[in-house]
């Protein structure tokens, strides 16, 4: 019998030939048209586009893909950085997106409506609503905006700090206690984020629930808190379909099931709690307790309340509970600052019952640092995306064309030369205003909690919690950074900051 192989042809039809040659022609007609619009596209965005004037990578005007890389390995930050040291105050990011980290843009984009002019806005692609199809007070439009940051001014006033500070001062006392009873073993290791984290959520639960979340208790997090952390990395990375609307559906039915189904659990999670807190009553100034009296007619509704809560208990514990970590490692790698913040602290209290909101307000150095920290780690380190209307905008005196995406981009904006003096140096003198070194900084740079009418709402708590929280711990104990946390600041961000243990041992120092 004979081993060779017939050829191929022999056993396909010449019908059968005629229809591969027909898909192989319509696969090579498709591939045509894709690279031709492709190309098309890359020679308008490159000499007719609105915005090709403005400098920047050729490949970031032409396509979306290097910055929707960048998203997704969590290096998006390092990239618009080196853009702007590279490229200057204004560089075009994508084919239709411009990144500042000119201060003017901070007014220009965030701040009130100009006499006649329409507002940029947030992004309608990027600020959704909240699960339940409801606008919380970071998504809404400007209208229903105002209404709602009327009524949470309420609970977010000085006059309410003063009422929930006790609140405050519980939970820094169970941190300190906890960290005291777990420095009685000599081989310990505290994981500083882990406490940090630990403390804010039960705050910010007690504001909101009625209840804390028990996670200082038990030391440990809740399924739902680990859910907050890590639907927050898959939303980054699955907001880049955002840059193809066109696949939007298609790409929800691929991943956004699981994403989706995570988002009702913790959603359902927080409005049952929200229920429950209602039945219950209450006669702590938490947060519903001071704005369920606005007048009938203008208080929020049901839907509005689930959709809120789940914005305080993101907003209001992992950007505080970062900058504290972040100011903890700087601290411990800058002896020098970490001595002078001891000794302000320690010096100014006898007893821990004297660390309250005034006297915490006088300690110059510590303001001082914490402005540093939130410098060189803004908790929310990106820029927020901004939408030119059809009109076009003036923004850094330049006439930016409608539909162009703009935002302030925080740790370019901070780490600038141009705008601060060694500006990658931790040096918290820079804000004590007795360092002409630093005369020439350009403080209004500084915007960690955003700008304008729809700035950070919770910026007072945030201070007065940041304050409380480390002055408590470094009135208590002596700090050391351990080697396995010593590169704690190499990190990629999805969004916020994806931070890794903070490795520090305790000493206390008094009962
Ligand atoms: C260091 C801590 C904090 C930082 C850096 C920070 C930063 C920010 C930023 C950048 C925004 C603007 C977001 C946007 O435009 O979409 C914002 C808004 C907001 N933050 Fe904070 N935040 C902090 C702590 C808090 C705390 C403790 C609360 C308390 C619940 C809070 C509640 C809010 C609320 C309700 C908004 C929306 C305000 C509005 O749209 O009118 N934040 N925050």
């Amino acid at each position: 019998m004979s081993t060779e192989v017939a050829p191929l042809f022999l056993f396909i039809s010449p019908s059968q030939i005629i229809r591969n040659l027909t898909i192989s022609r319509v696969l090579l007609g498709a591939l045509a048209f894709v690279i031709f619009r492709f190309v098309a596209n890359a020679i308008y965005r490159l000499y007719f586009h609105p915005l090709r004037n403005y400098p920047g990578p050729k490949l970031h005007a032409i396509t979306q893909i290097p910055m929707v890389l960048h998203v997704w390995r969590g290096t998006y930050v390092d990239m618009i950085c080196a853009l702007h040291e590279k490229y200057g105050k204004v560089v075009r990011v994508s084919p239709h997106e411009l990144s500042f980290n000119d201060s003017r843009a901070w007014k220009d984009i965030h701040g009130h409506q100009k006499p006649g002019k329409v507002n940029i806005i947030k992004h309608p692609d990027w600020f959704v609503p909240a699960i339940n199809d409801v606008h919380t007070i970071i998504s809404a439009d400007d209208v229903n905006h105002s209404r709602m940051r009327r009524i949470f001014s309420n609970a977010f006033s000085d006059k309410a700090l003063k009422l929930q500070e006790s609140l405050f001062a519980k939970y820094a006392d169970l941190l300190v206690f906890k960290l005291k009873e777990d420095a009685k073993n000599p081989a310990h290791a505290v994981d500083m984020v882990r406490m940090y984290n630990f403390t804010t959520f039960d705050i910010m639960s007690d504001l909101t629930f009625g209840e804390p979340l028990y996670l200082l208790d038990n030391a440990d997090y809740v399924p739902w808190v680990k859910n907050i952390f890590q639907s927050i990395r898959t939303g980054s990375k699955i907001g880049i379909i955002r840059y193809w609307p066109n696949l939007m559906a298609f790409a929800k039915k691929l991943t956004g099931n699981t994403f989706q189904k995570k988002r009702v659990i913790h959603f359902d999670y927080s409005s049952a709690r929200v229920d429950r807190r209602i039945e219950k009553g209450s006669e702590e100034p938490d947060i519903w307790n001071l704005v369920m009296n606005a007048p009938e007619g203008k208080g929020l509704t049901k839907g509005e309340m689930y959709a809120n809560t789940t914005v305080f208990m993101i907003a209001g514990t992992e950007t505080t509970a970062t900058l504290l970590s972040g100011v903890t490692w700087y601290l411990l790698k800058h002896p020098e600052a970490y001595t002078k913040l001891t000794e302000e602290i320690r010096s100014s209290f006898e007893s821990d019952a004297d660390i309250n909101i005034e006297t915490l307000q006088r300690l110059k150095y510590l303001r001082a640092c914490l402005e540093e920290g939130l410098r060189m780690y803004p908790p929310v380190p990106i820029g927020l995306p901004c939408l030119v209307p059809q009109q076009g905008a003036e923004v850094c005196g330049e006439w930016i064309p409608g539909g162009t995406t703009v935002s302030c981009q925080q740790l370019a904006m901070y780490s600038s030369e141009k705008n601060f003096r060694d500006a990658k140096s931790f040096i918290p003198e820079r804000w004590t205003g007795e360092d002409d070194r630093f005369a020439t900084d350009n403080k209004l740079a500084l915007q960690p909690f955003s700008y304008g009418p729809r700035n950070c709402l919770g910026k007072n708590l945030a201070y007065h919690e940041m304050r409380i929280i480390l002055s408590k711990i470094l009135f208590h104990f002596d700090l050391t950074l351990l080697p396995e946390s010593d590169d704690w600041r190499t990190q990629e961000v999805y969004t916020l900051w994806q931070k890794p243990a903070l490795k520090v041992k305790l000493t206390p120092i008094r009962e």
